[in-house]
């Protein structure tokens, strides 16, 4: 089976294993452009080091529509590109030819935004005659623990929650994501932008929520915790196991929730009849529930296939409640919680060039033959072996 990355082996001798390793990760998944160069360390308990990391953000100009335009996002990301990726040479002090690899978000993401990346980090490689790594988004969120932390404790249980996506992966290994669950619905930050607009606070809503919850009061509405009446939809692998033999319980819902704030705020005449309270109230109960339900099950999930440590990434996680609470929880269930920076948690390059690096670190790397693919499985040939 040809793979859609077009993976092909890369002969590294021992000294090219020794050496220090500049890559440049490139990603245009949605509506940020960005640049960063990492590199690696040699020591084996910090391997990488981000040393620059630039992101253009679009938020500004879809903030007038709601949400990403993705039409619109492609065209910024067409004048961004150049200047983003100088701007991270220039930061880290780097020149073309100190390059050893680029990698590049191949997907999923808008097929149109993916393009910009995957054209400009194709030539940019071509060009300079370096390989090329075609990055799981996922994998680079994934990643982005394991650049700012290190070697953590493995298997871990990371949860990857995003504006795209609400999953849990088993990481048994550096390089190896095993999904373990994924939302039945909408994606936790969908919720948190779809909650945020019905109670007139603006886009992105993650932030918005995060901020006004903090005068609420987190008790003060009623909604409805997710509760699931049927079995998983989604097949899990083989091998995710608990020690009863049982797969676990890992999927997540959102769109119940964000519905019942719908009503409520119907209810109360609309977003114009709330007063500043009951925003806040409705934005601290919407949090609580969302982080509950989101550590509830990754906690539950990490104790059933007895995991390590546990580990946060995606937008979503630079939630200060969800970041709070998980690290208070890991502290008092005896599972080390990690979460990256908030720098490392919203989307981001230095995250694309880290599992470039496991990749490149594995031996694997694309050829020029890959394209941009919008609902990319991390499963599959050309994914790090055992990848599902
Ligand atoms: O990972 P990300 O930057 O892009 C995707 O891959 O989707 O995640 C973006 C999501 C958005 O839904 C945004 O509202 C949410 O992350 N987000 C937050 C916070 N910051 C960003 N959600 C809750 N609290 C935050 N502080
Ligand atoms: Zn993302």
């Amino acid at each position: 089976m040809t793979d859609v990355a077009g993976t092909i082996r890369v002969e590294r001798d021992r000294s090219d294993a020794d050496k220090r390793m500049n890559v440049l990760g490139i990603e245009t998944s949605c509506d940020e452009t960005a640049a960063a160069v990492v590199s690696t360390t040699g020591v084996a308990s910090r391997p990488w080091i981000v040393r620059a990391n630039v992101i253009a953000s679009q938020a500004g100009i879809h903030r007038e529509w709601g949400g990403v335009v993705p039409e619109i996002a492609s065209r910024q990301h067409v004048r961004d590109i150049c200047g983003v990726v100088d701007r991270a040479l220039g930061d880290a002090g780097t020149h073309w030819r100190d390059l050893d690899a680029l990698a590049v978000t191949q997907g999923p993401g808008l097929v149109g935004a993916l393009l910009v990346g995957v054209s400009f980090a194709k030539a940019a490689a071509a060009a300079v005659g370096r390989p090329i790594v075609a990055v799981h988004h996922l994998a680079g969120h994934i990643e982005s623990i394991f650049l700012e932390h290190g070697a953590i404790p493995l298997p871990a249980v990371v949860l990857v929650v995003s504006g795209g996506h609400t999953s849990l992966y088993v990481v048994p290994e550096p390089g190896v994501y095993r999904l373990a669950g994924r939302t039945r619905d909408d994606a936790a930050g969908e919720a948190f932008d779809k909650v945020a607009r019905v109670i007139g606070l603006g886009y992105p809503g993650g932030p918005a929520i995060d901020r006004v919850a903090r005068d609420g009061n987190d008790g003060a509405v009623d909604l409805p915790r997710p509760r699931f009446t049927h079995a998983d939809r989604h097949p899990l692998p083989v091998d995710v196991r608990g020690s009863d033999g049982a797969p676990p319980v890992a999927d997540f819902s959102f769109s119940g929730l964000k519905s019942a704030v719908v009503r409520l705020v119907q209810q109360r005449g609309g977003a114009e009849a709330l007063t500043r309270t009951a925003v806040a109230d409705i934005a601290a109960t919407f949090q609580r529930v969302v982080v509950e339900t989101l550590l509830d099950r990754t906690f539950e999930v990490a104790h059933t296939l007895g995991a390590r440590s546990i580990g946060i990434a995606g937008g979503v996680s630079a939630n200060s409640r969800l970041r709070h609470d998980a690290t208070a929880r890991g502290q008092r269930e005896g599972v080390p919680v990690f979460v990256p920076p908030l720098a490392l948690s919203t989307d981001n390059a230095a995250m694309i060039a880290a599992a470039g690096l496991r990749r490149l670190e594995r031996g694997e790397s694309s050829g020029l033959g890959f394209n941009a693919h919008a609902s990319l499985p991390i499963a599959g040939e050309g994914w790090p072996s055992g990848a599902r």
